[in-house]
């Protein structure tokens, strides 16, 4: 077991280059299961849901190498069709091999998703999309057993853009007979790249990044390559720290186009910002002002930016209001916030922050990725020392996060919890 110790005051300043992204690998490593031999995956971030994706992959019958940032997977040996309920249930991504499997090899077996803590995560958008491509699908024991001779194209409406349900039917429709259309579709640059990669390798998807995507199956796929997008949560999540400690910070290998809806609402608050190409700058000298956040699809506010966003409005002097649309109940990181001393109000899925008062340090425990963000961003700017639990969970997201941290002069040790 390990924690962070950090000693906050301080400003981050410095340049770090943003890793691959999270939500692009977990759905583009299902994909080659669609097509036999050995795909090349670049710019993969070591992360222990990568690893996890892997192991998933492997317990199929795939060989997966990650060596350096080169994610090699050869999917020409696929023997099972079941995806461990250990795997599946530590990591709702693997939810994401089911569209593939049944696309390929007309049956698939995975139990429903487990994964993050926050709220019931259901997967009926999944199952109701698969079963209009044709499939027939039978839950028991809280296990999809799937089966499908030949997946045929048709119009599938989407009550919510869901992220998994448009990478899931996206990887089925592929294959499938005739032609798909996927309305209300989800727009995230991570499924932008999902579609890209497949055509890469032989499908045929018009409408990628519209609400609208049109797929004309094909009879076969072929392995192909793929560098991965630069992680746009990693880049708000450093932009908000660099915010939140009054200081400088340079993002190499960033996409501001993939992070319209967070640059603005930074410059809202007061931070000046410039980028480039592939950098992103941001300057803070002052105190951020309060704001006004809502959650909402790509390209609105990530809910997974949500509660890094409520640690940054705690430096805000003034009320800010902080709603999740998204998941109604992410709120977890609050408690914990507030044993730092912060004032937040919880009012059904708002949070109400009164800003501008001082944190003292004191010993937090992470519940899901994203808040274990927000408590390392809180420990920046807490006086004294902040030790941060459950590092497992921030493993599962972010690369060598202290490195980065240390690299921008933070005060943060990584130490055994026995130390
Ligand atoms: C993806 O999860 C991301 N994970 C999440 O990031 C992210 O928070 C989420 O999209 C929203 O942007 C990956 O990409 C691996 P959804 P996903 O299906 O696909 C409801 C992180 O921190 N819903 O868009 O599971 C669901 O309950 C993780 O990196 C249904 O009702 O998200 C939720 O309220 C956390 N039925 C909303 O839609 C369904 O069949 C969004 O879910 C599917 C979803």
């Amino acid at each position: 077991m390990e924690k962070l110790l950090i000693r906050g005051g301080r400003s981050l300043r410095g340049r770090i280059a943003i890793s691959g992204a999270k939500n692009a690998v977990l759905a583009l490593a299902p994909a080659t299961l669609l097509a036999p031999g050995s795909h090349r995956l670049l710019n993969v971030p070591h992360l222990t849901d990568v690893l996890t994706m892997m192991e998933l992959l492997e317990s199929l019958g795939c060989s997966c190498r990650l060596t350096g940032k080169e994610l090699l997977i050869d999917t020409s040996t696929i023997h099972s069709f079941h995806a461990p309920d250990e795997l599946v249930g530590r990591m709702r991504a693997s939810f994401y091999v089911l569209g593939p499997l049944l696309a390929r090899y007309g049956h698939a077996e995975v139990s429903l998703p487990g994964g993050c803590a926050f709220g019931p995560r259901p997967v009926d958008l999944h199952l109701e999309g698969l079963q209009q491509l044709g499939a027939q699908l039978t839950v028991r024991n809280r296990r999809v057993y799937a089966r499908a001779e030949r997946l045929r194209g048709t119009t599938i409406d989407l009550r919510f853009p869901s992220v998994g349900a448009t990478g899931n039917l996206l990887m089925a429709a592929v294959l499938a007979e005739g032609e798909t259309l996927i309305r209300n579709a989800a727009r995230e640059p991570e499924i932008v790249q999902l579609g890209e990669y497949l055509c890469a390798m032989g499908a045929s998807i018009e409408g990628l990044g519209s609400p609208v995507l049109r797929i004309r199956g094909v009879s076969h796929l072929h392995p192909a390559t793929v560098e991965v997008i630069p992680d746009r949560i990693e880049a708000a999540t450093f932009l908000i720290a660099a915010a939140a400690t009054q200081g400088e910070v340079t993002l190499t290998q960033a996409r501001s186009d993939h992070l319209h809806a967070i640059l603005t609402k930074l410059q809202e608050v007061g931070c000046s910002i410039v980028t480039t190409h592939d950098t992103l700058t941001l300057r803070m000298e002052t105190l951020p002002a309060p704001s006004t956040v809502t959650t909402a699809p790509y390209p609105g506010f990530p809910t997974d930016v949500q509660a890094q966003w409520t640690a940054l409005m705690l430096r805000a002097p003034g009320v800010s209001r902080i709603t999740d649309t998204i998941y109604l109940d992410r709120f977890k990181h609050i408690p914990e916030l507030q044993r730092l001393g912060a004032r937040i109000e919880l009012h059904g899925n708002t949070a109400i922050v009164f800003g501008g008062h001082p944190l003292t340090g004191t010993t937090v425990v992470s519940s899901d990725l994203r808040a274990s963000a927000a408590l390392l961003i809180a420990g920046l700017i807490a006086e004294g020392e902040t030790e941060v639990l459950g590092l497992h969970h921030i493993d599962r997201g972010y690369e060598a996060i202290e490195q980065k941290l240390q690299q921008l002069g933070a005060d943060v040790q990584r130490v055994r919890v026995d130390d």
